[in-house]
């Protein structure tokens, strides 16, 4: 459908006073509907992922915008590797994205090209001004940083530049533009070892490395903003973030996660697998995560920007699928997966690396709403090899 007839049927839509704008296989389509009808459909949507619309048009995993006037978002961050499936997902859903990264570690090879892209720096405070000031943004996601656990125990200023001081100007200057609704990346590295295997939002937090404490300051300044100046704020701990969208053309930005690694050595770029202790009071003895597919983490987000209004403040949830694996677990289903034998070699444990770490995620299930759909480890390790065996 061209640019030209798709605007006259959004602007014959508004005048007939309601309707939706929806993606068909991908692309934009119109469905004209009268108001009562698009409220019948609103709520059969709250049931189901799928609509079917007689012939006009399926539906399927995106939620229409809640009023005609699409709504426009930033996301820090979007060149990345959760960012660019954030960004993916948010224009699925039919919003207007803008992308801020200065790809440090980020591609601009990763941002889906009907977002607007703007490469610069959190720092660039004069460039955050004029940002706010020519967009009205409805939400910010806030998706950059620097995350490199071991680089943030030899450069701790740095990170808390990039992931402390960056955050307060970005805050200060939501509040001084009236955006007053920010979604943050935070991370299970907020907990460091815990006392119990199962992780809940309520348990100690003992960050173990700058990193974490980056990301506790974070959440920590987000909710002064809450308290004290009218924000609504959603922080997500992501427990291992890994897998992809195959159809997005999404390459992965970290080489320091497990499947990164198991993948280099089925593909031969690397001959052995060094598996770091084998002695952990595990049922195998390797170290057990868990791994939650990227889709299972964006999806919360726009869910949860779609809930805001009825939510707390401030809100913490988890991101994890409550099941951990361990790396030989990891290591067999990417062999039988991908039909190939993955050397291992057994070096010493890292300092600091607990043995368990599992999500309670309870919270993300029955108060968010949100259903995992994605995250089998067979599921993460294909999609992965799909991406990763010919990068
Ligand atoms: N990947 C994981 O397993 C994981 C787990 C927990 C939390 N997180 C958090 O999720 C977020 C996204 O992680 P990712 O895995 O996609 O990492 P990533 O490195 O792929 O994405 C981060 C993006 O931020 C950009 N960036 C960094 N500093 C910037 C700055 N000063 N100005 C503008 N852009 C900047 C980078 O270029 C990159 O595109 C991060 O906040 C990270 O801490 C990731």
């Amino acid at each position: 459908m061209d640019n030209f007839y798709l605007q006259e049927l959004i602007e014959e839509t508004n005048a007939r006073g309601g309707g939706m704008l929806l993606n068909f296989q991908d692309k934009p389509a119109v469905v004209v509907l009268s108001i009562d009808r698009y409220n019948i459909l609103l709520n059969q949507m709250q049931n189901t992922s799928t609509l079917s619309f007689g012939e006009t048009a399926t539906l399927t995993r995106t939620r229409p915008v809640k009023n005609m006037v699409r709504q426009k978002v930033l996301v820090t961050g979007g060149a990345g590797y959760i960012g660019g499936h954030l960004v993916r997902e948010l224009i699925k859903a039919g919003y207007e994205v803008v992308v801020l990264d200065n790809l440090s570690t980020g591609r601009k090879d990763n941002i889906d090209p009907k977002a607007v892209f703007i490469e610069g720096d959190l720092a660039d405070v004069s460039l955050l001004k004029d940002i706010f000031a020519s967009n009205n943004f409805e939400a910010v996601f806030h998706m950059a940083a620097s995350l490199e656990v071991e680089e943030s125990v030899k450069q701790p200023l740095a990170y808390l530049e990039n992931n402390v001081a960056n955050i307060i100007k970005l805050l200060g200057i939501m509040n001084e533009s009236g955006v007053r609704k920010i979604i943050f990346s935070s991370s299970a590295a907020v907990y460091g070892e815990p006392e119990k295997v199962l992780i809940s939002e309520n348990s100690p937090l003992r960050p173990k490395n700058p990193y974490g404490s980056n990301k506790l300051l974070s959440e920590r300044l987000i909710k002064y903003f809450c308290e004290y100046m009218g924000f609504k704020a959603v922080a997500f701990r992501y427990f291992n973030a890994c897998g992809f969208d195959t159809e997005a053309r999404i390459v992965p930005t970290h080489q320091s996660h497990l499947i990164y690694k198991v993948m280099q050595v089925a593909k031969g770029a690397q001959p052995v697998l060094e598996v770091f202790g084998n002695d952990y009071p595990t049922n195998d003895g390797t170290c057990i995560r868990d791994y939650v597919h990227v889709l299972d983490i964006v999806l919360p987000h726009i869910l949860a920007l779609q809930k805001m209004d009825e939510m707390e403040k401030f809100e913490i949830f988890n991101i994890g699928t409550g099941r951990g694996s361990s790396v030989a677990e990891v290591v067999n289903c990417a062999s039988e997966v991908i039909n190939r034998i993955i050397p291992m070699e057994v070096a010493p444990r890292r300092a600091g690396d607990p043995a368990e770490l599992i999500a309670d995620n309870s919270k993300l299930l029955n108060q968010l709403g949100y259903e995992l759909k994605y995250s089998s480890l067979e599921n993460m390790i294909s999609t992965s090899w799909q991406v990763m065996k010919d990068v």
